[in-house]
């Protein structure tokens, strides 16, 4: 029986679609534990890409089942485009594939609006969310006045609950945002019409995967966004509203931390941001154009090009310390295939003092100056190298570079999206 945590170690995007769908060969359980519709994994299987936005990537491996923990916050509009696109690729064809918690929080129409609103009102002092409706809806969660989907599935519960909300949210949006307000009727209409529909899905995930791991089974956890983006451990205010870190899948789930094995970050090669908030090894010049080029850095959620910039150690200490990491797995190591020179940064500058540790507070994060280590790239293409030992020497100095800067073993690098482009060291299912 193995547990295993996939947790983005960056401000997302690290290529976590990819990694969750070579270790779903391994699981049998995969479950998503935090976030919504503002993640994007994106995966390769053969000449075909698939982004999945809320339901586990492990959907297209046929029998493996696919669980949506509590700690998720699900739009259903979103989530039958999502299905309806996958059936008709081929995957998805059991429904009992895919198991939804009724403590699930429900998006609703006013969570996206509130969103969208906020952040127009906020002007340059704007987060730069997905606008999927992620923070107003997890403010109502924490509120204690949040819609789950255990009330979209019961009419007059249901019925009840956005009868009470709407006044709220309305005043809000009218008087403050100065935006239309939403109306009960087509609301209720549209959401009954989704909980008649949702209802199949409805399991005590929770119990689902306890049960699983009594069996011996292997269970996989699969983050989304990244530790950066955290809500408490996060570049805080510019963060996502949820636990993205190791303890999340705990907490998101109703799985003990006693029964997890181990947890994996990703990270790519170099670094990538969206959205606002500080970035200290952020490149605005060619070599940042290169690598969003290389990498095609646009979000895979709302297609904004992300901002680039070089491998942060102090940053990844900090994943590697906050998730309790076992593993490392380094991805698009190959958009480095033409640079003569790869630098990594090993300490902030701060007010004339050296900083290894990630300081908490952004406004001295956004006072930091990179102090950078410089390492030989190996100008070639490694693209179809699938053992360490064929990689060039400087890559592989790279790796160790990493290794140990961050004292964390490199268990898998990925040099390409496809499933085939992946270097497997070792593997924390075994
Ligand atoms: P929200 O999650 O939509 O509220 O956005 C808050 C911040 O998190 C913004 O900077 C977003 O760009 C960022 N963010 C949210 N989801 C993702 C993701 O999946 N990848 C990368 N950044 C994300």
């Amino acid at each position: 029986m193995s547990t295993v945590i996939i947790v983005g170690s960056q401000w997302g995007d690290e290529g976590k679609g990819k990694i969750v769908d070579i270790y779903t060969e391994y699981a049998d359980d995969v479950v998503r534990f935090q976030g919504g519709n503002n993640a994007g994994h994106t995966l390769v299987v053969g000449n075909e890409t698939t982004v999945m936005h809320i339901i586990p990537s492990g959907i297209l491996h046929p029998g493996k089942r696919c669980l949506i923990g509590n700690g998720v916050v699900l739009d259903p509009q979103v989530f039958f485009q999502e299905v309806e696109s996958i059936k008709a690729k081929g995957y998805f064809q059991d429904e009992a594939q895919l198991v939804i918690d009724p403590a699930v929080h429900i998006i609703m129409p006013y969570h996206r609006a509130i969103d969208i609103a906020r952040e127009k009102k906020a002007g340059c002092r704007k987060i730069g969310t997905t606008g999927r409706g992620i923070g107003p809806v997890y403010e109502d969660k924490v509120g204690r006045r949040g819609i789950r989907l255990g009330d979209l599935v019961h009419p007059q519960i249901f019925a009840a609950k956005l009868r009470e909300m709407l006044p709220e949210k309305n005043f809000l949006l009218e008087k403050f945002l100065g935006e239309p307000p939403v109306e009960e009727a087509s609301i209720y209409d549209e959401y009954m019409a989704y909980g008649e529909r949702l209802g199949k899905y409805l399991g005590n995930t929770s119990k689902i995967l306890n049960d699983s791991i009594d069996a011996n089974k292997n269970v996989l956890f699969e983050g989304a966004q990244g530790t950066l983006l955290d809500i408490d451990h996060g570049t805080y205010p510019f963060v996502t509203s949820s636990s993205t870190v190791a303890g999340g899948a705990c907490t998101g789930t109703g799985v003990g931390p006693c029964r997890i094995d181990a947890v994996v970050g990703i990270s790519k090669a170099y670094v990538t941001r969206v959205g606002e908030g500080p970035f200290p090894t952020e490149l605005k010049d060619e070599t940042g154009e290169l690598l969003r080029r290389e990498g095609h850095e646009y979000g895979a959620t709302t297609g904004r090009p992300r901002r680039t910039g070089w491998l942060d150690m102090v940053a990844l200490k900090k994943g590697v310390e906050i998730n309790g990491l076992t593993g490392l797995a380094l991805t698009k190591l190959d958009v480095l295939n033409q640079l003569a020179a790869i630098r990594i940064c090993t300490a902030y500058r701060c007010d004339g003092q050296l900083l290894t540790e990630f300081p908490q507070d952004v406004d001295v994060l956004n006072g930091c100056e990179p102090v950078f280590d410089e390492v030989p790239g190996w100008r070639c293409d490694i693209s179809k190298v699938t053992r360490v030992a064929d990689l060039p020497s400087e890559a592989r100095d790279f790796i160790k570079a990493v290794e140990e800067m961050s004292g964390c073993p490199v268990v898998l690098v990925s040099v390409g999206p496809r499933r085939d482009q992946t270097i497997q060291i070792d593997n924390p299912f075994r």
